[in-house]
């Protein structure tokens, strides 16, 4: 949450800033800004709402210098106002700053500081973290060998409890640009005659993609047309640069509407690589290059614990179905900011296996700490390459489904239940799972990019579904077994995106309460394509129109399930268990996409919401 740039080179920093907020603003979009360096000054400009507002602000200011800092905002501390929005600037005018992240202890430091003359003129935490570091300015002297502004960084971090991604100005230093970072991301960029500070690659893509990944508790030091990154405790650190292998198609709209729908018919495409490379030569099993466990370690796990946040906690839970059918070992699903504070009792042979697609999410980062802080294996599955988790991680799978920039994620959620399922193949095969049923799986596996480009030509009447229901102020999605991740996952994409009051519930549960609700003015949404229990639903689905309300049903193609029996029907290709949630899905994004559409809502950047949460 916040996206935070830097620029420091020889090109105007005023649209390179620009540029790089435009990128980041799924991380925020409450209020932006940026500080320049303008005739030997740093200016600021600051305006609330997205970043449109800013750029026609900023569009009559000259803003020519050639190095600046720039953040979009995800108000955590103080109104969505101008004068909490960032940069800020300490109130001796010397330090100017951008921060992604909480200063846990920002009322004492704000008391002291204010003791020593300092004062603030916002409600935020950031702003006590500039005057701060202005403190330590203002006290450290010259030294040899040791850089000032860089020193009083350092020492205003040692005082800080909290969480924050920093880039930051000093009035007396034009040609320098100091960053830190405390879990929350911060990637350094090294173009060719420029650096670029960044809370993820897409800040800086279009100008570099040789990036160095800060890890927690390091700070980096430009200056000039060199960089130096050092511990808090002043150790220097050989950082390891890395090609990104993105490019920049993928962070633009290619002529879609919106990234959502871009995403979702990028689907294809992102389940093919999640696949890529990862079948074993004999056709039947799955094997991953990264998760760093033997077949005997894998067969001695007894228990999983699946941990994440949002959709990827919904992926936690379809993984579950998965696992426990085809591998046979128990599983357990947790939210991350539960587990994390819940100490629970954990046998000796558990594994832990975290879902992210950032990587970044502090709750989830939290709990892969503390699982690894009890001494046991954690493994993850993201997206997000050199991310917290993936390096924190003693192993895991990469999604490698590319940047999703829609807030509501879409791609990256059937990515992560294509790698279940995988891992679920895998962990079988290592079992009880025989030699047929394993290819039964990898070959439906290998179908499911073809059958989802199916499921996308549905969009249009999906769209037309949607026209009917646009006015709906609730909807319940419902579904059995497999289908009821799916079915939670439906209704978190119809509130995010379109504001529709939705819940998710297993269909049979609905009878003991959600029931209650069901009337003309709310539909259901069944997701009825779970072979075992499709009577079941049926009758559901009955007991639902019986009451009054209208159904719409997303039901496995082949004409095995009645016409007649809901008001809208969403046939989707028939396929092996193993892969058919990822099927149902589909539909269930595209609804909720039109959905949003038709209400006239911000589908790629709804009211409140940050892809990223690095708070908790
Ligand atoms: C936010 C996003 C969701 C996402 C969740 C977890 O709430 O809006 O789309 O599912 O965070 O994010 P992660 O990056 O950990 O998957």
């Amino acid at each position: 949450m916040c996206g935070i740039v830097g620029y420091l080179g020889k090109n105007g920093a005023k649209d390179i800033l620009l540029e790089g907020l435009r990128r980041l603003e799924y991380r925020g979009y409450d209020s932006a800004g940026i500080a320049v360096w303008e005739n030997s000054k740093i200016v600021i400009s600051r305006s609330v709402g997205p970043l449109d507002a800013l750029i026609e602000k900023t569009t009559a200011e000259l803003l020519v210098g050639t190095a600046g800092i720039g953040h979009t905002r995800w108000a955590t501390h103080g109104d969505v106002t101008e004068k909490n929005a960032h940069p800020h600037r300490s109130s001796d005018g010397k330090i100017v700053l951008v921060h992604n992240g909480v200063i846990e202890n920002f009322s004492a430091i704000g008391k002291f500081l204010s003791e020593k003359g300092f004062s603030l003129s916002s409600e935020t935490d950031s702003e006590v973290l500039a005057n701060l570091i202005a403190y330590h300015y203002a006290k450290e002297p010259e030294r040899e060998n040791c850089n000032r502004f860089l020193e009083s960084v350092r020492r205003a971090l040692l005082h800080v409890r909290g969480t924050y991604g920093i880039v930051v100005l000093c009035a007396d230093c034009p040609q320098e640009m100091v960053g830190a970072r405390n879990s929350s991301p911060l990637v350094l960029g090294i173009g060719n005659g420029e650096y670029f500070l960044a809370s993820d690659v897409a800040g800086f893509i279009s100008r570099t993609r040789d990036a160095i990944f800060l890890n927690d508790h390091e700070l980096v030091h430009i200056r000039g047309d060199d960089f130096s990154i050092l511990t808090l405790n002043r150790e220097r650190i050989a950082a390891v640069r890395q090609a990104v292998d993105w490019d920049l198609s993928a962070v633009e709209l290619n002529g879609y509407r919106h990234f959502m729908l871009k995403e979702i018919f990028e689907q294809p495409k992102s389940l093919a690589n999640a696949m890529r490379g990862r079948f074993f030569a004999d056709g039947s099993t799955a094997h991953f290059g990264g998760l760093q466990m033997s077949p005997r370690e894998l067969r001695h796990i007894d228990r999983i614990i699946l941990c994440g946040c949002g959709s990827a906690w919904c992926a936690c839970l379809a993984a579950e179905y998965l696992i426990e059918k085809f591998a046979r070992i128990p599983v357990e699903v947790e939210y991350a900011s539960e587990f994390r504070y819940r100490n629970a009792p954990m046998e000796r042979n558990t594994l832990v296996l975290i879902i992210s697609q950032s990587g970044e999410t502090l709750d989830t980062l939290a709990a892969l700490r503390e699982a690894q802080r009890k001494g046991f294996r954690v493994l993850a599955i993201t997206n997000g390459v050199g991310s917290s988790i993936a390096r924190e991680a003693d192993g895991g799978i990469y999604q490698h489904a590319g940047p999703e920039i829609g807030v509501a994620s879409t791609k990256s959620f059937t990515s992560q239940l294509c790698i279940a399922a995988l891992l679920a193949l895998h962990l079988g095969r290592l079992r009880d799972l025989s030699y047929e049923e394993g290819t039964a799986i990898a070959e439906a596996l290998r179908r499911l990019p073809q059958q989802v480009q199916e499921t996308l030509k549905l969009s249009d009447s999906i769209r037309s579904v949607a026209e009917r229901y646009r006015n709906c102020r609730d909807m319940l999605f419902l579904g059995r077994q497999a289908m009821f991740p799916i079915a939670l996952e439906g209704a978190l994409k119809l509130k995010e995106v379109s504001y529709v009051h939705a819940e998710g519930y297993a269909a049979a549960e609905m009878k003991h309460g959600p029931i209650a609700l069901i009337s003309p003015d709310c539909p259901a949404f069944f997701l009825a394509c779970d072979g075992l229990t499709l009577e079941k639903t049926i009758s559901n689905i009955h007991e639902v129109r019986a009451r009054g309300a209208r159904t719409i049903a997303v039901v496995p193609g082949g004409g095995t399930f009645p016409e007649t029996t809901a008001d809208d029907i969403i046939a989707v290709p028939e396929a092996h268990p193993a892969v058919q949630p990822i099927l149902a899905a589909i539909p269930v994004q595209l609804f909720a996409y039109h959905m949003g559409v038709l209400r006239g809502c911000n589908v790629d950047r709804p009211r409140n919401l940050a892809k990223s949460v690095t708070v908790e």
